[in-house]
């Protein structure tokens, strides 16, 4: 069939297999070009389909050489209708990895489930024995409880009163004011069972309590934090919780590890165009002059230039640099002065008609079209291609 982008606010129900295919060799060309990095061999990773996961997958195989696990959530093809992004960036993957040599698997569901969880621990078992890596990068707007069934909904709200100020609809460029209520009833602890860090510890429990970690094992999860102007609807806003609450259990985890001489991290990475990304109020007004002023500088980078550079300056070095919280910081471009300066000038000028000329609305919508393989380069659109795509390891 001819696929073509079908947006429906900020999702878009289609996705393209050659484009995504397009995506992921120029994510593992990008990491070769930069060379080996001394990591991990043995690598769960959780949330590996799409964005910061994904990333990070590529360059634990591509970069380390690392046998790679991956755990998501996609929708497979059908004769009507196409698989949504990450199932076609996977199939890619392992089919590169093969190719190399490299073990490469992965299972396809609900990670907060206890099946999933036993599945891939079976896994484990049978093919690698332990390991010495969890990428923990899960993004999903909801969690059923896996003890209480509870199934919990992760909201975008501030806290404690109402905030007001610019957006914009990327698609049509228009800049408008937004006004968000407060959060109010179970709001806050709802969104940090779905995006704190219960699940994270639930994974690394069981996977120790099965004698599945290595020696000197290491687990890492994503984090944000950003700048003044989207605090009071991101940092300090209900996800701010949720990230607050993954932030501390990163201690948690890292006490129960002393056993393995383990070690658990946080990093902190810069703001990007995704699907979880694309769904925030503000965030993509504020991503679209972060975007301009950073390739101005030309300190701009994506998913898999943030995640190479964490890996190879950051998690496998001697001494790994991290902030007063015990932060790894990955944003620190982002967080530049002079970076977070402009980027407050140009929010005070921003309108519809000044945006297309002080922000990089191209390249955030660009950006978000390739999330779901389409507008990528080299990639020719009237050609017939076959939807139906198989992933070569899925369990
Ligand atoms: P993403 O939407 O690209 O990736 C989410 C991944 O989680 C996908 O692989 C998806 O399949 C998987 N997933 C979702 N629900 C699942 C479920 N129930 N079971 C199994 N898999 C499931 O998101 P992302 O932006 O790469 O986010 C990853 C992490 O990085 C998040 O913690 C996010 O907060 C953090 N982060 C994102 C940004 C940003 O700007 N995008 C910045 C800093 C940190
Ligand atoms: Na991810």
């Amino acid at each position: 069939m001819i696929i073509e982008p079908r947006t429906r606010g900020f999702i878009c129900l289609t996705a393209h297999p050659k484009g995504c295919e397009k995506n992921v060799m120029d994510q593992i060309e990008y990491v070769k070009s930069k060379g080996a990095i001394d990591g991990a061999k043995k690598v769960l990773v959780i949330g590996a389909s799409t964005g910061f996961g994904l990333a990070s997958r590529i360059t634990s195989a591509f970069g380390s050489g690392a046998a790679t696990i991956g755990v998501y959530f996609e929708k497979p093809p059908s004769e009507k209708r196409p698989a949504s992004p990450g199932w076609y960036n996977t199939a890619a993957f392992e089919k590169e990895a093969h190719k190399e040599g490299l073990y490469a698997k992965s299972i396809n569901g609900d990670a907060f489930s206890n099946e999933i969880k036993q599945q891939t621990l079976d896994l484990i078992k049978a093919d690698l024995g332990q390991i010495d890596m969890v990428i923990y990068s899960l993004a999903s707007p909801v969690r059923t409880h896996p003890d209480t069934g509870v199934r919990y909904k992760s909201v975008l709200k501030p806290i404690g009163g109402k905030f007001e100020n610019k957006t914009v609809d990327f698609h049509t460029g228009k800049v408008s004011n937004v006004s968000i209520e407060p959060a109010q009833g179970d709001d806050i602890e709802n969104t940090v069972a779905v995006m704190g860090g219960e699940d994270w510890k639930m994974w690394i429990d069981q996977l120790q309590k099965e004698g599945l970690l290595a020696d000197g094992f290491t687990t890492i999860a994503y984090s944000y934090i950003g700048p003044s102007l989207t605090e009071a609807v991101y940092r300090k806003g209900t996800i701010g919780r949720a990230k607050d609450h993954l932030e501390a259990t990163a201690f948690t985890i890292s006490d129960s590890l002393k056993a393995v001489d383990g070690k658990a991290y946080v990093s902190v990475n810069k703001a990007l165009v995704t699907q979880a990304s694309s769904a925030i109020p503000v965030i993509p007004l504020y991503i679209s002059l972060l975007y301009k002023v950073m390739k101005e500088k030309g300190i701009h980078e994506g998913c898999i230039e943030q995640i190479q550079r964490l890996f190879q300056d950051r998690l496998y070095v001697e001494n790994t640099p991290t902030d007063e919280q015990g932060r790894i910081r990955i944003d620190d471009w982002e967080m530049r002065e002079d970076v977070q300066a402009r980027v407050s000038e140009l929010w005070a000028e921003a309108t519809s008609e000044t945006l297309p000329e002080i922000g990089d609305l191209k390249g955030y919508e660009k950006d978000f079209f390739n999330l779901f393989g389409f507008k990528v380069d080299g990639v020719d659109y009237d050609e017939d291609v076959n939807e139906i795509v198989e992933i070569p390891g899925l369990q």
